[in-house]
């Protein structure tokens, strides 16, 4: 912690902490509760990468008047060298934890959920550690592959099925065992291995079991339903998710039906 902070504020002199899920896409889906830390916040903290136009956080808040000057853009770390990343996310946890001492209310936009591949995570460890006084609460969002679920109708898990959420591995064979040992894989982080998601579902014979989803929610969504409505389309796997199904959902109901008259001492509630 930096010198300044050595006559540690008390607690009611501090300001909070929010880290908050919006979007994936969609304007406006943003829990209430977290909503109303926003427009009482004195600085709304955007990630955003270097090469990015405007945050796609930003753009996923209901459109309502928050005055400009409450809005920061926060660059994401993109070094590749762990020291330097540690580095980098102890600085910016420093910065936000003056703000925090100095009585003011933050708050951290994140794409989907904060906790889930995002690097709110490194920022919210970084904070803790170096300002143990600080209260820090997180909302959570509705992360990318339930939106993609939803947009699609794709049971994202049934009765018993084992469902796996993985960033997409570069090796096929390594993408084929996860595949056979799950009965729903959520495939994330994508990126430029979408030729060779393709192939392998095609190998497997599987394709017409997914569905694609690239900036879902937002003006540029693409959603494709199988591998076949893909083929020869000009779909980028960037900002995409796949939910990759191993069997039909026929076959699947019936094997789930018959486990389910087996194993009547259990009822499904939820
Ligand atoms: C750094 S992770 C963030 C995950 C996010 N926190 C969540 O809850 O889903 C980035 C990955 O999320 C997925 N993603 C985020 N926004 C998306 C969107 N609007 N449409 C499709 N996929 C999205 C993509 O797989 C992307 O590579």
């Amino acid at each position: 912690m930096s010198e300044e902070f050595a006559n540690n504020p008390t607690a009611s002199d501090l300001g909070s902490f929010c880290g908050i899920g919006v979007g994936p896409g969609m304007p406006g889906l943003i829990p209430v509760v977290a909503w109303q830390f926003v427009q009482e916040a004195d600085i709304i903290l955007l990630p955003r990468a270097k090469s990015a136009k405007r945050s796609v956080a930003r753009n996923c808040l209901p459109p309502h008047q928050i005055p400009e000057d409450r809005f920061r853009d926060f660059e994401f770390a993109m070094e590749s060298d762990r020291t330097l990343l540690a580095e980098h996310y102890s600085r910016q946890a420093d910065e936000i934890g003056q703000e925090i001492c100095a009585g003011k209310k933050v708050a951290y936009l994140t794409i989907g959920d904060p906790l889930t591949y995002s690097t709110y995570i490194y920022i919210l460890r970084a904070l803790k550690e170096r300002f143990p006084e600080i209260l820090c609460r997180t909302y959570p969002g509705v992360t990318s592959y339930s939106a993609l679920a939803a947009a699609t109708g794709f049971a994202l898990g049934e009765g018993k099925e084992r469902v796996l959420i993985s960033p997409c591995p570069d090796a096929r064979l390594e993408l084929r065992r996860l595949i056979e040992a799950h009965d729903v894989v959520v495939l994330l982080k994508i990126g430029e291995r979408l030729p060779m998601v393709l192939r392998l579902l095609s190998e497997m014979e599987i394709g017409d079991q997914c569905v694609f989803g690239a900036h879902v929610g937002t003006e540029s969504e693409i959603l494709r339903f199988g591998t076949s409505e893909m083929n020869g389309a000009n779909t980028s796997g960037q900002l995409s998710t796949m939910l990759i199904r191993r069997k039909p959902v026929e076959s699947r109901q019936m094997v789930t039906a018959t486990a389910d008259i087996q194993d009547s001492g259990e009822s499904e509630l939820a």
